[in-house]
């Protein structure tokens, strides 16, 4: 069993890696249903059971499949989920444009969050969700009311933990005068560091802890990432385009070389480094693969000095990967 964190200054103990289970929707390639849940037991074997999911992925198949695999273990699972990414298209919600080229619709409005709540309720199948975010701040809703309507679902005992995903320091600091913020997710690893100059800081000041989103870069970070097919979501993320992924393997070239100078695989050492920034940050990362989940796993273990720290800090300082983020 992987080691234990503590969710934010107030929260419960999980693994110190969870698992992302958007992968299980077919945006990496199929997934064969009795493989997903196969896989979502052994995180859980492993004590990776801080488990990431949201109403959008899959359009709520992603909540019933874990739904399934957790029917007879709830009590091993940290059950953490999102709203706020319409994926119906009769709702309303705002548009907000991404840094791969596409629109979001948000709707973080009280009637939706309240609506939200007890559709991921029913598909996950539990009485209490331990950990619900919002997936995206509502451009047209102040931060204040989407949250305040998330309260209300903690008030009445539907859910345990209040978290946030993709905001700036000033959105969290709001937030967190509203109801206790537990988590906030943020994409963070060696292929994006923005993170580290003003949100981390203030959650560190607030006691919140975060969830790093893509520890893994998406893939690109286990070196595994030669072409990609078609139909793979990646094809929308400039990092991934063209001439960008011959520069940005190039780029992350000697990364590899130290994981393996060090006998890790390139994914334990990017997720091992994410460890390394303090006892405060719970990765989750995706894989479809539970052999993977054991590889990912024993990145725990993996010791890194400050040395070593410090040739990371060189080969891949803040800013190094070409191409736009889902949030530029
Ligand atoms: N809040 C948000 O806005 C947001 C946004 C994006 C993601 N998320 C959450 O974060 C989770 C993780 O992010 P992500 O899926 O974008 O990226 P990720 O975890 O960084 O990478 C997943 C990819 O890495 C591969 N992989 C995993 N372990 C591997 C290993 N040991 N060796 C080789 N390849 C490996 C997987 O392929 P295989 O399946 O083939 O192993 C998959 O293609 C998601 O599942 C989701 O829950 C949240």
């Amino acid at each position: 069993m992987i080691p234990k964190r503590q969710l934010g200054r107030m929260g419960d103990e999980v693994g110190c890696l969870g698992y992302g289970a958007m992968v299980l929707e077919g945006y990496y390639g199929t997934v064969d249903e009795a493989d997903a849940i196969t896989t979502l037991q052994h995180a859980l074997d492993l004590g990776m059971d801080f488990i990431d999911t949201a109403d959008a992925y899959g359009a709520g198949h992603n909540e019933m499949l874990i739904a399934k695999a957790i029917k007879q273990r709830r009590d091993d699972a940290f059950l953490c989920t999102k709203f706020g990414i319409v994926y119906d298209d009769n709702e309303p919600g705002s548009e907000l444009q991404t840094g791969w080229g596409f629109s979001l619709k948000i709707n973080g409005a009280p009637p939706y969050v309240k609506k939200s709540l007890h559709r991921s309720r029913d598909r996950l199948g539990v009485d209490v969700i331990d950990l619900w975010y919002a997936h995206y701040p509502d451009p047209s809703i102040p931060i204040e009311e989407t949250v305040g309507a998330m309260a209300d679902c903690v008030q009445s005992g539907d859910v345990r933990y209040l978290g946030l995903c993709n905001v700036t320091a000033d959105e969290v600091r709001r937030a967190n005068t509203v109801h206790p913020i537990a988590a906030v997710q943020y994409e963070y690893s060696l292929w994006r560091r923005e993170v580290e100059t003003d949100l981390l800081p203030a959650l560190r000041e607030l006691g919140i802890a975060l969830v790093p989103w893509s520890p893994l870069g998406g893939g690109f970070l286990t070196g595994e990432v030669k072409s990609l097919a078609a139909d793979d979501f990646r094809q929308n993320n400039p990092r991934y385009a063209g001439e960008n992924l011959t520069i940005n393997k190039d780029r992350f070239a000697p990364l590899m070389q130290l994981a393996e100078d060090f006998r890790i695989t390139p994914a334990q050492l990017a997720l091992a480094w994410l460890l390394h920034q303090g006892e405060d940050i719970i990765p989750i990362p995706g894989t479809r693969k539970p052999g993977r989940l054991d590889e990912n796993a024993a990145s725990a273990n993996v010791q890194l000095d400050d040395e070593t720290l410090a040739k990371i800090d060189e080969i891949a300082p803040a800013g190094l990967a070409e191409g736009a983020t889902l949030l530029d």
